[in-house]
């Protein structure tokens, strides 16, 4: 990391969950300057003023978003509120870091896409596990073929949901299996430098009181002939479980988060690579934090300072998205579906080469 030295003005829109684990990694670091922190809940935003020395706190960012002290703006509210204020930070001509998913909906996902492609400032979607040392050594371990030709890829992300109205406001949004599900989406896509082509599902309600199915699991197949499959569920009846695990022609990799260790939890995540010939093991340990915030956020500065693309970038992101939508289909129609982001954008965004070519029209919105 290459950075220069200014100093950047950030204003952070959305004083809950995920917006305190970004200000809390950013609001100390040298090159960063907590200009405004905003909530629509007053008492919160006056909350994370005081706690993260804050200049100004509001309840509404639009008041704020002619300060020329504010260089990047941080959006961590819900999906449903993504596309509008993105609008608003882009007119400004304010730099975004963007939590995921872009939005509840395909139709205005891409709305969102579209703003991000004609943007001139800067966006990125905030896909933390990108910037999180231990999948990048999974990335780098399959790319050079640790384990073989990748062939099987297993992942599981159920949440005990203490914080039930919480979990509730989020499925008001989106189900588990989009709102987590593109983050694991995009990592089958990233290590394996593949594309998801097939998307089957089932999901179903848990708590009766649920606002939607709050459990779901998908299969996918990638271009590359790799499966996978992805469980998220959100509920007071689940367990919490975490397995992550990448399965090729001579070996496997899994990886234990930090928390999970049953013992040296202070020396950080545990890659434990398995050789089919050798029957030999070897463990990696990585001192990891699982969402390096402040990573993410100088990610953005070196977009902003060296013109460098997003990790993800917009057209990744989108894609992972788009996939998590589709999967979502998948389940609540019963029916696998064929997809394929680039023949839907290109569909969407030039119609006319898209009849030209003998696409078939646009998948369903
Ligand atoms: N990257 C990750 O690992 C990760 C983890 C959790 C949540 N998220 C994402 O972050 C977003 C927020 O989730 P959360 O768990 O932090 O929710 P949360 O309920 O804990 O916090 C959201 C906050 O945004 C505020 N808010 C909502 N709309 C607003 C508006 N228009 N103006 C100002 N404030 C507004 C709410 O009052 C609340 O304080 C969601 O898109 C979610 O999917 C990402």
């Amino acid at each position: 990391m290459n950075l220069m030295t200014k100093k950047y003005g950030v204003m952070l829109i959305g004083c809950g969950h995920i917006g305190e684990e970004h200000i809390a990694d950013i609001y100390f670091r040298d090159n960063i300057r907590i200009e405004a922190v905003v909530d629509q809940n007053e008492a919160r935003a006056r909350l994370f003023a005081a706690k993260y020395r804050a200049r100004q706190a509001a309840v509404d960012y639009r008041t704020l978003l002619d300060d020329p002290a504010i260089d990047i703006v941080i959006i961590a509210t819900y999906a449903d509120t993504h596309l509008d204020i993105l609008r608003d930070c882009l007119q400004a001509g304010k730099h975004v870091l963007c939590e995921k998913p872009l939005t509840p909906d395909l139709a205005s996902g891409l709305a969102f896409y579209r703003l991000v492609k004609q943007a001139s400032s800067k966006v990125l979607i905030a896909h933390i596990l990108r910037h999180n040392r231990s999948y990048q050594k999974i990335a780098e371990l399959i790319q050079s073929g640790a384990i073989g030709r990748l062939r099987l890829m297993r992942m599981v992300q159920n949440h005990h949901a203490k914080d039930w109205p919480r979990y509730q406001r989020l499925m008001a949004d989106c189900p588990p299996v989009v709102d987590c599900g593109v983050h694991y989406i995009d990592v089958m896509q990233w290590v394996t430098g593949a594309q998801v082509r097939e998307v089957s599902g089932m999901g179903c309600r848990i708590d009766p009181d649920a606002v939607r199915d709050n459990y779901g699991m998908i299969q996918l197949q990638l271009d590359n002939g790799c499966i996978g499959y992805y469980e998220a569920g959100w509920s007071r009846s689940l367990a919490a479980q975490n397995l992550k695990e990448f399965i090729g022609e001579t070996g496997r990799i899994s990886l234990t988060l930090r928390d999970n260790r049953a013992d040296n939890r202070e020396e950080g995540d545990l890659l434990t690579v398995y050789h089919q010939g050798s029957g030999e093991y070897q463990t990696l340990n990585l001192p990891s934090k699982y969402k390096d915030m402040y990573a993410q956020l100088c990610r953005l500065i070196e977009m902003i300072e060296q013109d460098e693309p997003g990790n993800p970038t917009i057209d990744e992101a989108f894609s992972a998205f788009y996939v998590a939508i589709e999967a979502e289909q998948a389940i609540l129609t019963g029916q696998p579906r064929q997809v394929s982001y680039r023949r839907f954008l290109q569909a969407e965004l030039d119609p006319l080469a898209a009849t030209a070519t003998g696409l078939k029209g646009k998948p369903s919105l």
